[in-house]
């Protein structure tokens, strides 16, 4: 039995964690910045740096306090090399490297996205490979066939916005406050999803990408109509990326070889409305369905150390010249979406 030192800060979070092989999380640790970035009513880069700076040290010293261990007892320490915002990505991987060194410990670098697709089968062990993964977060709305650890075949993305990205942008919209998709959440629970009419983006189109920037500008037409609550027109937003979702992971079901669940994860993963919709496709698909835990889904350091501890098993540990990288996408071989952004 392994026991893998998780470090993550690639966006607005700072956590660290500790977690077993054998999937126990002894600890872990977590300092969100909320704060910080609310004046501005989202991630300012350099701000969310500098908290890094601050919090790394600190939170790992609480996490191994917390388990009752020290670094000796560590098998493997593993931090975030990216994809994210290249300064606190920096900071995060930095922080992990000076400890590896310093204890002479194995380092490994862990795709973000990859500790967000593999978060499932630390809450559920059962889970085998491989799965139909829909990977919903702030940067990232992308369909996955997860066929093994670091084997990842993208079957679709989105072509302008990421979910959260979209959930974000709306609450900034309707004034309903930072950080957006629990704000959005909220507020839909108030509304009426049938009251505002929003379309549905590449609904019914062949293949299964994504696409939210014309649902962001369609909430913007329902605000300064003027004649709409927030709170319904929340709720026909989150309506409108539920059925988007569902759609298009529809398509993704019919493609997605050997998969015999489907899984969801990343932040927009803990939008309870998203949750049961996808349970109920993957029911209809005759397909099993997994979803971590709330805290599991938005950032944190416990899905880094599990990612490492699944690399660490595989015999997969890094060098200490390994980059951080602001863009890290976990199928090099995906073609550009057609119609895509610059996003993409
Ligand atoms: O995975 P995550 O914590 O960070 C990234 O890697 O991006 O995802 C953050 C995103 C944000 O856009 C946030 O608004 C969204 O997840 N989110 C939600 C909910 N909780 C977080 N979106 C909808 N409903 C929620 N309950
Ligand atoms: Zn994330």
């Amino acid at each position: 039995m392994a026991l893998i030192l998780g470090i993550e800060s690639s966006c607005d979070e700072t956590a660290a964690a500790l977690v077993t092989s054998d999937g126990r999380v002894l600890a872990h640790r977590l300092a969100g910045q909320e704060e910080a970035h609310r004046p501005f009513g989202g991630v300012v880069p350099e701000l969310a740096a500098r908290a890094h700076v601050e919090m790394a040290v600190p939170l790992v010293e609480g996490a191994l306090a917390d388990a009752g261990v020290t670094l000796a007892d560590v098998d493997a320490i593993a931090a975030t090399a990216g994809p994210g915002l290249i300064g606190g990505v920096m900071v995060g991987l930095m922080t992990g490297k000076a400890l590896a060194h310093a204890v002479g410990k194995p380092l490994i670098a862990v795709n973000h996205l990859e500790g967000h697709a593999l978060s499932p089968r630390l809450a559920d062990r059962d889970l085998a490979f491989p799965y139909l993964l829909l990977l919903v977060s702030g940067g990232h709305c992308q369909l996955l066939l997860v066929r093994g650890v670091g084997d990842y075949r993208r079957l679709a993305t989105t072509i302008d916005d990421a979910a959260g990205e979209a959930f974000d942008k709306t609450a900034k919209l309707l004034g309903l406050g930072f950080p957006g998709g629990p704000a959005v959440e909220r507020a839909a629970l108030e509304g009426d999803p049938k009251v505002v009419r929003l379309p549905r983006p590449l609904v019914g189109s062949g293949e299964p990408h994504f696409s939210f920037a014309g649902l962001k500008s369609a909430v913007l037409r329902a605000r300064d109509a003027g004649v709409h609550r927030p709170e319904d027109i929340a709720a026909s937003f989150q309506q409108a990326v539920v059925d988007c979702l569902v759609d298009r992971t529809r398509i993704a079901i019919g493609v997605a070889d050997g998969a015999t669940a489907l899984v969801v994860a990343g932040g927009v993963a803990a939008n309870q409305a998203i949750r049961t919709a996808l349970g109920v496709l993957a029911v209809e698909n005759g397909l099993a369905f997994s979803a971590p835990p709330l805290w599991l889904c938005t950032d944190n350091g416990a899905m880094i150390a599990w990612a490492g501890a699944e690399r660490f098993a595989a015999g997969l540990i890094d060098d200490m010249d390994v980059p951080a990288r602001a863009r890290w996408p976990l199928d090099p071989n995906a073609e550009k979406a057609r119609g895509a952004g610059v996003k993409a």
